[in-house]
């Protein structure tokens, strides 16, 4: 059996944290795909997982101390850096992120990490606090500004009882992550079959999901919105060959392998973490973006009773799309909307082409009876400067793949 990964090496840096456990499982998946996997553990990594078991899996030398004469004698640090096709570090705790983000190198995995000319994957985990706080998300751009991938985290349920963004990507999601970095950056979507990659090289930025606004530290607004099209969306352009960043409000749908998944919450958040990806060659503005937010947000949960009914101001939040689409600078090539309409749906997005300044409306037919929001099939309309293209119904991953397409077509993207 040959598969993506036979005679790859892969050198696996296991950083500190519970989810270190999981790192076992993907070594085993990876060998299983016949790929030759080194580990490098750090000193916190081994307070969760034995050396033992990681060499036992591996049916190679483990590698843990910077300052071993007998190792630097058999593979140096460098060496060790090299050798390997693909670095992939799992667990990649905040303290690793925030060494590899700054240059730091005081131990072999972060020594190992500044020392490589190879592709970096990480799959972090972490507190959700840890996850969300500036400096991370700092350390994530600066990151990623540098070339190196991410997969994960996932939305759930903590070690630490919280529950949000930081828990790593399950073994076979890292194992996709892998697999597709190896086929040359995309994943077969099911069903594209013609294995054409017209937007290898091309930046693909899509918001999804809903954004969550909060009342309160315990109540928010939202909207039904599954997020179903965009990831859908981001799947489709991963396939295509496209570096994917997919900025989702808060759904429960697991990261297309392959994409990047900046989460985010608020409209707020959405617009700021978008303006930072860009530039990118398309942009597609699939989330159900609340229109508004509550002008002030109360620090301490509103009390029942006390006062009468609290008095809830609504601000206007700002619009992603037509921000972008009228940007003065770092405008996308393409820019995309969505139009959920309940009626005149076509005569609506026409207005809507006019009104956001983007290139393209894909309208639909959001009646409760059509069962689009939340549901698996979607009826779409292509709205633009040169006319109507109505689409019949189809399955979502259908319509984002048959949609890509045509968005890699209006670039000009060819295979
Ligand atoms: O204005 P309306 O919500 O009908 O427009 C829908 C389109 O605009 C969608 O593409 C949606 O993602 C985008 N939008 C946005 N920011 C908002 C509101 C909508 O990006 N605040």
């Amino acid at each position: 059996m040959l598969t993506t990964l036979s005679g790859r090496s892969v050198l696996l840096v296991i950083g500190g944290g519970i989810a270190a456990y999981k790192s076992l499982e993907l070594i085993r998946l990876l060998k299983q795909r016949q790929a030759k996997v080194t580990a490098i553990m750090t000193k916190a990594a081994s307070e969760f997982v034995t050396e033992l078991s990681v060499a036992s899996l591996t049916k190679e030398k483990v590698y843990t101390d910077l300052f071993s004469l007998t190792d630097e004698v058999e593979m140096g640090h460098i060496e060790l850096s090299r050798s390997a096709d693909l670095l992939v570090v799992a667990p990649a705790s905040a303290d690793l992120m925030a060494k590899m983000a700054h240059g730091l190198a005081n131990d072999l995995a972060s020594t190992t990490l500044l020392a490589t000319d190879k592709k970096i994957l990480l799959a972090p985990a972490m507190n959700v606090r840890m996850w969300q706080h500036p400096a991370t998300r700092r350390n994530l751009g600066l990151l990623k500004a540098d070339g190196v991938l991410t997969v994960g985290p996932n939305d759930g349920e903590m070690a630490c009882g919280e529950y949000g963004p930081g828990r790593m990507a399950e073994p076979a999601e890292i194992l996709a992550a892998i697999e597709a970095y190896f086929a040359g950056g995309a994943l077969p979507l099911m069903g594209a079959g013609t294995g054409s990659r017209p937007l290898a090289g091309r930046k693909v930025l899509i918001t999804a999901g809903p954004t969550h606004e909060p009342i309160d530290p315990v109540r928010y607004i939202a909207n039904r919105s599954s997020g179903r099209q965009g990831y859908a969306l981001a799947e489709a352009a991963v396939a295509l060959g496209a570096e994917t960043i997919l900025v989702s409000g808060p759904v429960h749908l697991p990261i297309p392998p392959g994409a990047q998944m900046m989460p985010v919450e608020t409209a707020a958040e959405m617009l700021k973490t978008v303006e930072a990806e860009l530039p990118a060659d398309i942009a597609i503005f699939a989330a159900a973006v609340a229109d508004w937010r509550v002008a002030a947000a109360s620090g301490e949960k509103l009390k029942k009773g006390a006062g009468g009914l609290p008095d809830l101001k609504l601000a206007e939040n700002p619009d992603i799309l037509k921000t972008v689409a009228q940007a003065k600078s770092k405008r996308p090539k393409l820019v995309v909307g969505f139009a959920a309409e309940t009626q005149n749906v076509v005569e609506n997005a026409k207005a809507k082409l006019a009104k956001k300044g983007c290139d393209l409306i894909v309208a639909n037919d959001v009646s409760a009876d059509k069962g689009v929001m939340g549901g698996e099939r979607n009826t779409v309309h292509l709205v633009s400067a040169t006319g109507v293209e109505s689409w019949p119904e189809l399955d979502k991953r259908e319509v984002a793949r048959r949609l890509m397409e045509d968005f890699a077509r209006r670039i000009g993207a060819k295979a």
